[in-house]
């Protein structure tokens, strides 16, 4: 196969989505939208993600060293659409009416909608140049009841929720369906 070196690009490495949950020091809820989300071994397995520039995702999670992450799936799109296309310090951004709840183990706000939630703990901030990596230990996962049935195949589970995928700047459904550009799904809002 013939190949054109071209610059830095993840373009046609498709990524999962999820939207990050924080509380502010006033208790209020904040959700982002991040696909820079992977897995570590460190005896257990943990999660790495990386928060580029300064938001208000990481200034919470700075303060409390928590946060939920939940699995973003084609029913959720429009509204993750919206929550990573708007800063969170803006005030009418978390105006759509969400089902949140707390999580099981830890102090962060868990998004009833999404069939899989990690309550999340970071262990680890690596500062870079202009962003941060963080290395953080899995204190609960959250499943819908459906996914834990065992009778049930995981391909059929897959794809009852729908995770939906990104990358050339646009969302994919999981059968592969184009569910359009960053910024269009979310436009409702
Ligand atoms: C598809 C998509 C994926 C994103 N992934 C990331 C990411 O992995 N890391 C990051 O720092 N920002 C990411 N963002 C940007 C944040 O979602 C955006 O800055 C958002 O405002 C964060 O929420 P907050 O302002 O409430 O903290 C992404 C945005 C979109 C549309």
């Amino acid at each position: 196969m013939s190949k054109t070196s071209i610059k830095p690009t993840n373009d046609f490495c498709p990524q999962t989505l999820f939207l990050y949950g924080t509380y502010d020091d006033e208790g209020r809820p904040d959700f982002g939208l991040f696909c820079w989300f992977s897995y570590v071994w460190d005896g257990e397995l943990g999660v790495m993600a990386c928060i580029g520039g300064e938001k208000l995702t990481k200034e919470n999670i700075h303060k409390h060293k928590v946060f939920s992450a939940n699995l973003v799936t084609e029913a959720l799109l429009p509204l993750a659409d919206h929550l990573g296309n708007t800063d969170g310090h803006n005030p009418e951004k978390m105006n759509p009416n969400l089902e949140i709840e707390k999580g099981r183990v830890l102090s962060v706000p868990v998004l009833t909608a999404s069939p899989v939630s990690f309550e999340l703990e970071v262990k680890q901030f690596i500062p870079l140049h202009d962003g941060e990596v963080m290395i953080c230990k899995i204190r609960n996962v959250l499943q819908d009841d459906a996914l834990t049935d065992s009778a049930i195949p995981s391909p059929e589970k897959l794809a009852a929720i729908a995770p939906v995928r990104t990358t050339c700047n646009r969302y994919f459904g999981w059968n592969g369906a184009d569910l359009g550009a960053w910024g269009e799904p979310g436009e409702a809002f």
